[in-house]
């Protein structure tokens, strides 16, 4: 599924780096630490994600050398920041792109520039053309700079409400398919597709349904994987997944061992993890109901556009597309094609066909044959 030939066979580092032609392939690793499921001093870190702005216009200072040129023909994206500095970020990001292939320069400028900052400031260096030139010849410090870039916050059944509306308003039209195909766009560590998992196999509909869950974040797929999520967090998510609607006892659902529950090994047979950079990697089948949940608050408006053609051009007729609570596809360059099921939930369905001349571009990897599934 990725463009980038070479993640899908196992990694045995904490971090590799293989040449694929002109770019160098970096994936975070099975057992790296420091990018697992976070409790932290903001109960929401997306929250302090989207209610990140701008900084304030930096003054003119007279005398001081500035302004000698202006980066690009972009200024929009970046307004705000000293000319220097958004050239050097530019500058960084254009050379991880063409160097590793990850493609971050039409992320939201204002938390971007947040995460480059903490890598600067991990990393004990001052300015983005001394990173450039790290993360260029040190693929640990590309690793670092991943794991800084790819918010894995994520839980079961977060947002219950959400969980119960999929349960009244979009189950009941999966039962009258024959088979169901889900695709979890930027997934993270899978805890999303656990809870999807186990509605599906209480509304008896787990049996013929094909789950794709995907991320740029290799190792947290792996994670995802193992099923194995923090034992402290089962108590929040049974509260959750009774509020969902759950039908059972949770723990019925998962064994608990040395401080971790372990997931059932069912409830990922039908699943096929695999990585997928919504920014760089095309469509790669058709779904029923896509869930790209708290991804697109990351991305700028250009970015948000194509991850929601993508989109369009991934479901099957009056298929489902489901948001994050801070997005929505109001004044989007897809909003004619929705009808709102579920506005308050984010909760779209096609309205059409798909476009003329449409249609899911040719698949690169729909079977779980040869990719890490
Ligand atoms: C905050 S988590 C959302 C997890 C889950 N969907 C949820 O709502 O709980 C955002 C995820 O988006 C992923 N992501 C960010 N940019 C991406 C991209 N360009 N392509 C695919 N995944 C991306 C990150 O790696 C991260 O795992």
């Amino acid at each position: 599924m990725s463009s980038r030939s070479g993640t899908y066979g196992r990694v045995e580092l904490p971090a590799v780096a293989v040449a694929v032609g002109e770019r160098r392939e970096v994936a975070l690793a099975s057992g790296s630490s420091g990018a697992g499921p976070r409790v932290g001093a903001v109960a929401d870190p997306d929250v302090a994600e989207a209610a990140d702005r701008p900084p304030a216009e930096e003054p003119d200072v007279p005398g001081r050398i500035s302004r000698t040129v202006v980066s690009g023909e972009s200024p929009a994206p970046f307004a705000g920041v000293p000319p220097l500095e958004r050239l050097e970020m530019e500058l960084l990001l254009e050379a991880i792109y063409r160097h590793y292939g990850y493609d971050f320069r039409q992320y939201a400028p204002s938390s971007l520039r947040r995460r480059l900052k903490k890598r600067l400031e991990a990393e004990g260096l001052s300015t983005f053309s001394a990173l450039q030139d790290r993360v260029l010849h040190e693929p640990a410090a590309m690793e670092g700079l991943l794991r800084d870039m790819s918010v894995n916050v994520t839980g079961m059944f977060r947002d219950p409400t959400f969980f119960r509306a999929l349960r009244e308003k979009v189950v009941p039209m999966l039962r009258t398919y024959p088979s169901v195909r889900i695709w979890h766009a930027g997934c993270a560590s899978g805890e999303e597709v656990y809870a999807m998992a186990i509605l599906l196999e209480e509304e008896g509909l787990y049996e013929r349904s094909r789950l794709y869950a995907t991320d740029m974040n290799a190792e947290a797929l792996d994670r995802a994987r193992t099923g194995i999520f923090p034992i402290a967090r089962m108590r929040e998510y049974t509260t959750n997944y009774q509020q969902a609607g759950g039908t059972r006892s949770f723990s019925e659902y998962y064994t608990a061992s040395y401080g971790a529950a372990l997931f059932h090994a069912r409830l990922r047979e039908n699943v096929l993890f695999a990585q997928h950079n919504l920014a760089t990697d095309t469509s790669f089948s058709e779904f029923n109901v896509i869930l790209c949940r708290n991804v697109l608050i990351y991305f700028d408006r250009n970015l948000k556009a194509r991850t929601l053609r993508l989109f369009g051009d991934s479901l099957s007729s009056f298929g489902f597309l489901c948001l994050g609570r801070r997005e929505s596809l109001r004044f989007t360059n897809v909003e004619d094609e929705f009808e709102e099921i579920d506005p308050k939930e984010r909760i779209y369905r096609r309205n059409s066909l798909p476009r003329q001349g449409g249609g899911p571009a040719p698949s690169r990897a729909t079977s779980g044959r040869g990719a890490r599934g």
